[in-house]
């Protein structure tokens, strides 16, 4: 029997009855980050319209408020997105239903309550004092994870439900490789978040353990957490080598704590840390690209000795999106401004909104939107989704096609933009208050925010498309999924 053939993930259709509560449960984690998706573009465009017309909706919805709208929905949505995939995958990777499923249920309900109830009030109290009421009520003021004190508790419950959940069926099932390390990481994912509970009026020590979750989940925890999807998703779209993929993975995971435990130093230059940071964090960030270029070579070396043959071409193609992504959006986008010589200039500039709109899309939002596809496929009865769709799969390959041009376009619009202001702001006028103002007046920083719209406009059209797809992709499909030959190792 050949290796693949004997990892029953590989032959998941043997022992699926085809009603599996996690994947079940999964479609109702998909849906609801769509909906944040959603929520997210449209804040996006508010402020993005903003900064051309400051008067737009001032006193109605403010800059600050509808921008954290925009960056906390895009958090939700990727974790939601995230457990989404996971609760995808465990009962394959496993070999068994999901344990707790009706806990896990209830779970949701509860977990997007929350949300609803979180973003209602950041609407509703846009403004007022900051105090220690507000902190538990309303807002805890620290950028991506603003939900209050009440929320953030409510999430640990939630996070460890979901913890139980996976691990319990793995534990009563069978382990791997691949949940190995997702259960390690899943661990040291939800304690990061505590870090960024802690409650101190002083505002250096605050942004010192705020980094820990920002910095040490997209470079290091969430990293691994998509390594892991990743390795799953070529065994699953092209057949891949289970145990090729696996080394793979540990190579990667090896490497990326490596570089992105230390490399959190890259937020320690100018928020008042001793000065050995800016070496330890100019290094070890500098070493950060490393793994991503080995995701890379990893995903095309797959797809190239399958011949790109794959049971799910759009699957595939949002893969190969989130591989190069990743390394353009984390690893290029992000060496740029690593080394304190140019941070000095580029910080808090529009330079780092360009990296952080490629890294989070190229890295993140793409490998959840390929396993939507995964699970879309199976829940509309494992249909056909590889080449010759019908319409030549127009809706799939456009709404790719807008997605990441209007992204790209974005990120490039933004890095123009930071190259001005970095240059009128800080390098000719050395930081000043009136030398910020002056630079966003300049003429290349307001043309690329208009660019910056055009392109935002295309990202819109690209994830209504999306929508669409998904909706309607494989409804009259009666052609059963493309069976793939494992290619021995
Ligand atoms: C997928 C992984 C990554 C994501 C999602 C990401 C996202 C972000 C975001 C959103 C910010 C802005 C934070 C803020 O609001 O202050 C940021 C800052 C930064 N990132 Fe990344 N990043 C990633 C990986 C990397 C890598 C690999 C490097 C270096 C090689 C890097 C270097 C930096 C630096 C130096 C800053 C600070 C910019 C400043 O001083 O204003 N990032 N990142
Ligand atoms: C219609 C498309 C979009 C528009 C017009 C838009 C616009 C904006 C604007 C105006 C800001 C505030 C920047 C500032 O404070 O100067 C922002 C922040 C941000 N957006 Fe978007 N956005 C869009 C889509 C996205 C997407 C698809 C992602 C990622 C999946 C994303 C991730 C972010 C992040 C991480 C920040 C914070 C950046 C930082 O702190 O430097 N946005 N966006
Ligand atoms: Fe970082």
């Amino acid at each position: 029997m050949s290796e693949a053939a004997a990892n029953p993930i590989d032959r998941a259709e043997e022992t699926d009855d085809g009603n599996r509560p996690g994947q079940k449960l999964a479609l109702y984690y998909f849906s609801a980050a769509m909906v944040l998706f959603a929520a997210q573009i449209l804040f996006g465009l508010i402020i993005g319209l903003q900064y051309l017309y400051p008067d737009l909706l001032y006193n109605v919805l403010d800059f600050s408020v509808a921008r954290m709208v925009h960056i906390n929905a895009m958090i939700v949505w990727l974790l939601m997105g995230f457990i989404g995939c996971i609760y995808w995958l465990v009962e394959d990777e496993a070999g068994r239903d999901l344990v707790g499923a009706k806990l896990a249920f209830v779970n949701f309900w509860i977990l997007t309550g929350a949300v609803a109830v979180v973003v209602a009030v950041y609407l509703f109290v846009q403004i007022g004092p900051g105090e220690l009421r507000s902190i538990w009520l309303i807002n805890e003021g620290r950028e991506y994870i603003e939900a209050p004190r009440w929320a953030d508790i409510g999430i640990v419950v939630c996070v460890l439900i979901f913890f139980y959940n996976v691990a319990a069926t793995f534990t009563k099932g069978r382990w791997s490789g691949i949940s190995g390390v997702l259960v390690l990481d899943l661990i040291a994912l939800a304690a990061l978040y505590l870090a960024g509970m802690y409650f101190t009026p002083n505002i250096s020590v605050d942004q010192h353990w705020w980094w820990w979750v920002v910095h040490l989940w997209v470079e290091a925890t969430w990293e691994v957490l998509v390594g892991c999807i990743m390795a799953w998703g070529l065994i699953r779209t092209l057949g891949a080598n289970r145990r090729i993929v696996t080394t793979w993975l540990y190579i990667e995971v090896a490497m990326m704590f490596g570089s992105g435990i230390l490399g959190l130093g890259h937020h320690y230059f100018w928020i008042g840390t001793p000065e050995y940071w800016l070496t330890i964090g100019g290094f070890f960030s500098a070493l950060e690209p490393i793994p991503l270029v080995a995701m890379v070579v990893h995903a095309v070396y797959d797809a190239g000795r399958h011949g790109f043959k794959s049971s799910n071409h759009p699957a595939l193609a949002w893969l190969i999106a989130h591989a190069f992504g990743n390394f353009f959006g984390a690893g290029v986008w992000g060496f740029m401004h690593t080394l304190p010589q140019i941070n000095l200039y580029t910080h808090g500039t529009q330079w780092t909104a360009s990296h952080g709109h490629l890294a989070f899309f190229g890295a993140y939002a793409t490998i959840v939107i390929a396993i939507i596809y995964l699970a879309i496929q199976k829940a509309r009865g494992d249909v056909w989704m590889s080449g010759a769709l019908p319409g030549n799969g127009f809706a799939w390959k456009w709404s790719l096609a807008l997605l990441n041009i209007g992204v790209l376009g974005m990120t490039v619009a933004l890095l123009i933009s930071g190259y001005e202001q970095s240059f009128v702001e800080r390098a000719l006028e050395g930081s000043t208050w009136s030398a910020y103002f002056e630079a966003q007046q300049t003429p290349w920083f307001v043309q690329g925010m208009q660019w910056r719209m055009v392109f935002g406009w295309i990202t819109a059209a690209g994830l209504a498309l999306l929508l669409w797809d998904l909706a309607t992709i494989g409804r009259r499909e009666t052609r059963p999924v493309q069976v793939l030959n494992p290619v021995p190792a």
